[in-house]
């Protein structure tokens, strides 16, 4: 398959992608949130519950892993991406080494992982890694982010894409802004238009191949404390907007993270997104808490009731699914509730 080939798999039909790449320390905090003890048989148990789901085969298109879980051998006899395969979902892998303090601006970060990296990426590739993904993160605040950490972490972001294709790999670009602050959502706008251009420029520079990538943004949104608030259709306007203006019309697909709202309101913007977008960009969902929020909980309630984990999974990956397509709908979610 060609790297367009498969950037198109994940993003297209209805399908998004899985992130379920938490670093030990994010799950972590999410385990520690339901009164699960973080161990590698607890972290197997649910991951391996998820990429078993029924859900996977026609809401999932790529899952993205975590360098322990790669590596992993399921209780069925095969390896976890083996079974993410079998789904017919494409594996991938988080290759940054995380955000680390920007020297010179120490309150910013800079996204680090890139020595040793080739060598890094010819491993995960034998492991059954197709694609990868690197998250850069951008405050917002009176002074940043600053110039510096937009222009470091685009670089890096080039670099990385760049090593990757070589690696015959499809890179996934997160430029996250983050959604803490009381900024409202024009200033969302204008930070995430100078964080895409600085990577788009970096991206060329770095002779990236744009058909072979996917973007992974945040959505044009007020700051989480911002007192005005936003609907659904100026958010979908706003962001839809941003990313026609820049985004290069090359990129095949466009998954947005949650980056911390919830599942529904998540759900409820990208299907706002979808229902007026008349642009050529696969428009999808590549969400860590907004897939994965209810199914934690009932793994909390019970870590071996498998039933309820994928049934509140499967939902969730259903909901957004639907929304891919401008599908989905508040009376959906209520049936289910019911
Ligand atoms: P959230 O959807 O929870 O923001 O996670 C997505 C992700 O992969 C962040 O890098």
């Amino acid at each position: 398959m060609t790297l367009n080939e498969i950037a198109k798999k994940m993003c297209a039909g209805g399908k998004g992608i899985l992130a379920a790449d938490e670093s030990t320390g994010t799950i972590a905090k999410r385990f520690k949130s339901i009164n699960v003890e973080n161990i590698e048989k607890n972290r197997l148990i649910f991951r391996q519950t998820l990429f078993n789901s029924s859900a996977m085969k026609d809401f999932i298109g790529g899952v993205i892993l975590f360098d322990e879980t790669i590596r992993q051998k399921t209780s069925l006899g095969i390896s976890i991406p083996e079974l993410i395969s079998k789904h017919g979902a494409v594996p991938g892998i988080k290759v940054d080494k995380g955000a680390k303090s920007l020297a010179g601006s120490s309150d910013e970060t800079v996204t680090e992982g890139l020595d040793g990296l080739r060598e890094r990426l010819r491993e995960y590739y034998d492991l059954g890694a197709r694609f990868t993904k690197w998250r850069a993160v951008y405050k917002i605040s009176n002074k940043f982010p600053s110039a510096q950490s937009i222009k470091s972490n685009a670089h890096a972001l080039a670099r990385y894409a760049a090593l990757v294709q070589e690696a015959k790999m499809v890179p996934i670009v997160e430029p996250e802004v983050l959604m803490d602050g009381s900024h409202n959502i024009d200033k969302c706008y204008q930070v995430t238009t100078d964080v895409l251009n600085e990577c788009y420029n970096e991206l060329e520079i770095h002779k990236v191949d744009l058909k072979g990538t996917v973007l992974k943004p945040n959505m044009i949104i007020p700051g989480s404390e911002c007192e005005i608030k936003s609907s659904a259709e100026e958010i979908a306007r706003k962001t839809l907007d941003c990313l026609k203006k820049n985004v290069p019309a090359e990129v095949p697909g466009i998954a947005f993270l949650s980056g911390g709202q919830s599942e529904i309101e998540s759900s409820k913007n990208l299907n706002e997104i979808n229902k007026i977008n008349d642009t050529n960009f696969l428009i999808t969902f590549s969400y860590g808490r907004g897939l994965q929020a209810s199914a934690l909980k009932e793994f909390g309630k019970n870590q071996e009731n498998i039933e309820n984990i994928q049934k509140a999974f499967n939902h969730r990956a259903k909901m957004n699914g639907l929304s891919s397509k401008g599908e989905w709908s508040e009376e959906l979610e209520k049936e289910f509730a019911a």
